[in-house]
């Protein structure tokens, strides 16, 4: 993927944890220049903008959106300040690369569209998976026929954490919960393969002592009767293989959210192993994309368009609805 050549200087809202590997993967960038980063936490820009190297460090996230060489705005902040962040940026005639979710709503996302919209701005939601070369390669596949017509697909994604109220993962003040920060990757992943949203949701979810989810179930059925099994846990280990399941065969994607590896079982055949590896930390794809829609004047990406991230947030409210879990403000 080229990004077509011109140079694009970031800004980094919010120096955690995600935005340390994001600064690592724009290293790997011809065209990247990382112009400054912002956090409100005491120290955290200096210690980052050592590590980096970058010269522009604010305690603020004021002097960053009015730093007029910046082209580019990468918020990497809780899931609870996104909208509010997004809207300082895009009010400051600055183009957004938000984290994912994009916010902790449909109506908060909507919102932000509208924003970027009227004012001529790029934004997209950071779902990186979507433009690892596997996947896109695995899309590629699929609108082949490679599999047949499509029926079914699983996928779960997992990761044992220890419980502790104040860290984002448990804390609804942080907008916590396993469906917006785990279960939100199986569910774009049957976006994508679908090309569509469910028509009919089902669910189910084990609201913790801390009042957000720590597993959460997913059952999408679809227009024509195909289905997904989707569930995600911030309290299991579980392996991180999607499978789709089609009239002549399946796929199995081992690390659906970032692979570098597809198995393809064919009917009749023996399974066959289709490598596609990337460079870097991974997310020096989701960079690439952005750098090239702004180089080219395209607003948003194909590879993530704003209406299906709008699409998969309601989805995920009609989840939360059906839970009854609503977030501090909501
Ligand atoms: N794409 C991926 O693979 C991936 C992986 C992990 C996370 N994420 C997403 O990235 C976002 C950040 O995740 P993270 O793990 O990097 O989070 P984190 O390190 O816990 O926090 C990120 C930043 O959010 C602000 N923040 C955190 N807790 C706060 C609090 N209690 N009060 C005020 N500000 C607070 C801080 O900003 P300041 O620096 O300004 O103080 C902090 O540096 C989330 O939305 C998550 O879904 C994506």
């Amino acid at each position: 993927m080229s990004t077509m050549g011109k140079k694009i200087k970031w800004g980094i809202l919010g120096c955690g944890k995600i935005a340390h590997k994001f600064a690592e993967g724009l290293k790997v960038i011809p065209d990247a220049i990382l112009e400054a980063v912002a956090s409100r936490t005491e120290g955290k820009a200096e210690n980052f903008g050592k590590l980096f190297g970058v010269e522009n460090r604010y305690d603020n996230y004021e002097d960053l959106v009015e730093n007029a060489e910046i082209d580019v705005i990468y918020i990497a902040t809780t899931h609870n300040f996104h909208h509010e962040n997004a809207l300082l940026c895009l009010n400051h005639g600055k183009p957004v690369l938000c984290e994912k979710p994009i916010t902790l709503n449909a109506t908060q996302t909507e919102d932000l569209i509208n924003s970027a919209r009227s004012n001529n701005l790029f934004l997209m939601e950071a779902m990186w998976m979507r433009f690892i070369p596997c996947i896109v390669k695995l899309k590629e596949l699929l609108e082949q026929g490679i599999i047949g017509e499509i029926k079914h697909l699983t996928a779960n994604f997992g990761i044992k954490k220890e419980l502790d109220s104040k860290i984002r993962s448990f804390n609804p003040d942080l907008g916590g919960g396993a469906l917006l920060d785990l279960g939100i990757y199986p569910i774009s992943f049957a976006r994508m393969v679908y090309k569509q949203p469910p028509s009919k949701i089902q669910s189910s979810a084990y609201i913790g002592t801390t009042s957000v989810d720590e597993k959460s179930c997913y059952l999408f059925e679809y227009e024509d009767g195909q289905t997904a099994m989707l569930s995600s846990s911030h309290r299991l280990i579980m392996p991180h293989d999607a499978f789709i399941y089609g009239t002549k065969g399946y796929i199995q994607v081992p690390d659906f959210y970032h692979p570098s590896e597809m198995i393809l079982k064919l009917e009749g055949d023996k399974k066959k192993t289709i490598n596609v590896p990337f460079k870097s930390t991974g997310y020096n794809y989701e960079a690439m994309e952005v750098m090239h829609c702004l180089n080219t004047g395209k607003l948003e990406s194909i590879l993530m368009p704003l209406d299906e991230t709008l699409e998969i947030m309601k989805t995920m409210d009609t989840l939360r609805s059906q839970w009854h879990l609503k977030y501090p403000g909501e």
